[in-house]
């Protein structure tokens, strides 16, 4: 409706929130993150140098990261008990029921990491998760594909131990591709906040009634599963996969402008970029990169990704809406060139999302210290007003 909402918990009444983590232009297609550009994070940095930006405020000194990565690393084993929750499920359960079940479950397992007022233990709650949304990812997917569970070998890099456990085998050797490995180091910097999207604003008003934060981020991953969220990365491919040969992009581009087709461009247009999304530019040089390093030749995806990107963006209808690839539009190609299965693209976006899911958390929690609010969004009333009931016998 137009209903116009107001949320409470430090939030302004035009809805949005006071953050100092994520910048966002929409105009200009910036993102920066406590102030540093997007492309910088992801072409110079690392996984532990964000997450730790993103969750501290500033870049670690070399000390601090070596100690924030003994700490994530120190906590990547999940209990043995909450491994029996994953077998509880159907076969073909979807990896993001299974991560929504899981991670609630896990603050049955984490209670010392719950005391909202100790910033000790806040801080324990978002280094738990971080640590261990990997090794729920992995078992999901092993799981379900009836595989034995790959334990996480802390010897190996973030992004290098979840490809590990994804695709290693206890009876062979598996090497991890060090290039692939970066470049999904890459992909989880780039999903790794967005200021307040659907899913972080979820965290936040679970996190404003002082809930703790393995629910509050189980109300995340629920809230990232809609396609015209976090689940777009899977229904790009399935779209691209639909559209099946360039020949048949004008109609597709046609099926996308008209009004009674359901039919939409996924990985297209944003609620704030109306421009190129950033990360889509670092994206798509990520998604040559690894086709280059796999000398995959002609993947007959990724040109009619490419097609569909040139004619879309010169498109009028699309260009005088700002409808330009998201972030989206090329991590299915990524994803599925690193191997990684259709079911998981919107559970490693998760994975990422996580770091800002439990930074933005912790930046509530730290403000609800000075202001304790629940979030309680109002609406403008549309329906009727009080009218007098009506006994069965006289409604006909
Ligand atoms: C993510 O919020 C975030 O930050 C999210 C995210 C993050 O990191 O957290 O960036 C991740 O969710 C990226 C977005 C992934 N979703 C998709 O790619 C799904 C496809 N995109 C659409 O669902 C849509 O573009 C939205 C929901 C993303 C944004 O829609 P808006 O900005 O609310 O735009 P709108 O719905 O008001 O549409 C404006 C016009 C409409 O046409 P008119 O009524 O003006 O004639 O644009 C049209 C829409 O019909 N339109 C599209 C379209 N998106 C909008 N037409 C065709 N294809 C599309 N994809």
């Amino acid at each position: 409706s137009t209903g116009i909402c107001t949320f409470d918990p430090g939030f302004t009444s035009t809805g949005s929130c006071d953050s100092t983590i994520t910048y966002i232009d929409g105009k200009k297609g910036v993102l920066l993150y406590r102030g540093y550009d997007i492309e910088d994070l992801a072409e110079q940095g690392d996984f532990l140098d964000s997450a730790y930006l993103l969750l501290m405020g500033e870049l670690p000194t070399s000390q601090q990261k070596a100690d924030f990565d003994r700490e994530l690393t120190l906590h990547t084993l999940v209990h043995e008990q909450l491994i029996q929750f994953f077998k509880g499920f159907k076969h073909d359960a979807h990896p993001m029921a299974i991560m929504v079940g899981i991670v609630g479950a896990l603050s049955a397992f984490e209670p010392y990491s719950a005391d909202l007022a100790d910033p000790e233990s806040r801080m324990r709650g978002c280094l738990r998760l971080i640590s261990r949304m990997p090794t729920l990812a992995a078992i999901a997917y092993r799981t379900s594909m009836g595989y034995p569970v790959i334990y996480p070998r802390n010897d190996l890099d973030y992004a290098s131990r979840f490809l590990h456990m994804m695709f290693a085998w206890p009876t062979q050797k598996y090497e991890v591709d060090a290039v692939l490995a970066r470049a999904l180091d890459k992909i989880l910097i780039l999903h790794m906040d967005h200021e307040q999207n659907a899913s972080t604003s979820t965290v936040r008003t679970a996190g404003s009634s002082q809930a703790n934060p393995f629910a509050c981020i189980a109300s995340g991953i629920a809230a990232l599963w809609g396609p015209a969220h976090g689940g777009a990365n899977e229904a790009v491919l399935r779209m691209l996969e639909e559209i099946g040969s360039k020949e048949n992009i004008p109609r597709a581009l046609e099926r996308a402008k008209n009004k009674q087709d359901p039919f939409r461009l996924m990985g297209f247009g944003h609620r704030v970029y109306k421009t190129f999304d950033p990360r889509a530019k670092v994206m798509r040089k990520v998604c040559h990169e690894i086709l280059e390093h796999l000398k995959i030749q002609n993947d007959p995806l990724l040109d009619i990704a490419m097609e569909l990107e040139q004619v879309a963006t010169h498109d009028q209808y699309f260009v005088q809406r700002g409808l330009y690839p998201n972030v989206d539009f090329y991590s299915g190609i990524v994803l599925r060139a690193l191997g990684i299965p259709v079911s998981m693209y919107t559970v490693l976006f998760a994975v990422a999302r996580t770091v800002g899911w439990v930074s933005q958390w912790k930046e509530m929690a730290e403000q609800q210290q000075q202001l304790p609010k629940i979030s309680r969004p109002r609406q403008m009333y549309t329906g009727h007003m009080q009218r007098d009931y009506v006994p069965l016998k006289e409604r006909g």
